[in-house]
């Protein structure tokens, strides 16, 4: 089916996410809205981020999507049996690949680095009771993170600062595991590896949920299997500039625009 695959996040985040479904699902059309206006979710309320999801996805309906990622743990851990109970579409989300760190941990002792808005989810509370019993989770809010790259400052002296300052603990704490349970993080991966070294394994659910976008349209028989020159729309409700540095190595491939949303 030719129709497009629709992603949100509260920014351009999610675009990591998009990167890695593009790579697995290449010949898919895709629609990306960015709410950065609305950035971050995760110092806001939970209906609040209700009410966000909800216009962005009757937003990606109306422009004929067959499926809904929702590229955002703040948004899936807060609102997604919501948005599955109110839309007739499939809805993949992501979470913080809390169950691999897990059970890979020698040193039984994780980090996870989040939005206050995914920390304090029911649904957060509910993965890691059932698969992170066993290790020592040092849970950081990443404060500031998702603001600084929504600004344009992924590369600056207020990133390295804060970095520091929720990595450092951490390192404390012999961690052997970084979970990044934000999808605004995976862009800061060179500059974290940096502080924890090559000892600490970083991971992320993009390929995962990737993985799961794929399953989910093969069950519903949505892929598109016409060999049709694809589409990519990117959407943004503030400056197009942040979103279009973020994809600078995709411009020849995709489209970016400003949309009030
Ligand atoms: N990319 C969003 C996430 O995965 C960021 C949330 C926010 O806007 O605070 O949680």
């Amino acid at each position: 089916m030719q129709k497009p695959i629709g992603i949100f996040d509260s920014g351009i985040g999610g675009t990591s996410i998009w990167r890695e479904i593009n790579t697995l699902l290449p010949d898919e059309n895709t629609i990306y809205l960015a709410d950065s206006f609305n950035a971050p979710y995760g110092e806001k309320p939970r209906e609040k981020i209700i009410e966000f999801c909800i216009k962005n996805t009757e937003l990606l309906i109306e422009k004929g999507c067959k499926l809904i990622v929702v590229a955002c743990n703040t948004a899936t851990t807060n609102a997604i049996d919501i948005l599955r109970n109110k839309f007739d579409i499939p809805f993949i989300g992501i979470e913080p690949a809390i169950k691999p760190a897990a059970i890979n941990s020698t040193t039984n002792s994780v980090g996870i680095l989040a939005t206050k808005g995914t920390l304090s989810s029911s649904l957060f509370a509910k993965t890691s009771e059932e698969f992170a019993w066993n290790v020592k989770i040092t849970e950081q809010e990443g404060t500031g993170l998702v603001t600084l790259i929504e600004s344009g400052k992924l590369h600056s002296d207020e990133m390295t600062n804060l970095l520091h300052n929720y990595l450092n603990p951490m390192l404390d704490k012999n961690i052997d595991y970084l979970v990044l349970g934000c999808s605004h993080y995976p862009y800061l991966v060179p500059q974290i590896k940096e502080i924890l070294g090559y000892d600490v394994t970083i991971i992320d659910s993009g390929l995962a949920v990737a993985k799961q976008t794929k399953a989910i349209a093969e069950k519903f028989e949505l892929l598109n299997n016409t060999k049709t020159t694809n589409s990519h729309q990117f959407y943004t409700n503030t400056d197009v500039a942040v979103i279009k540095q973020i994809l600078k190595d995709m411009h020849n491939y995709v489209q970016i625009s400003h949309l009030n949303f």
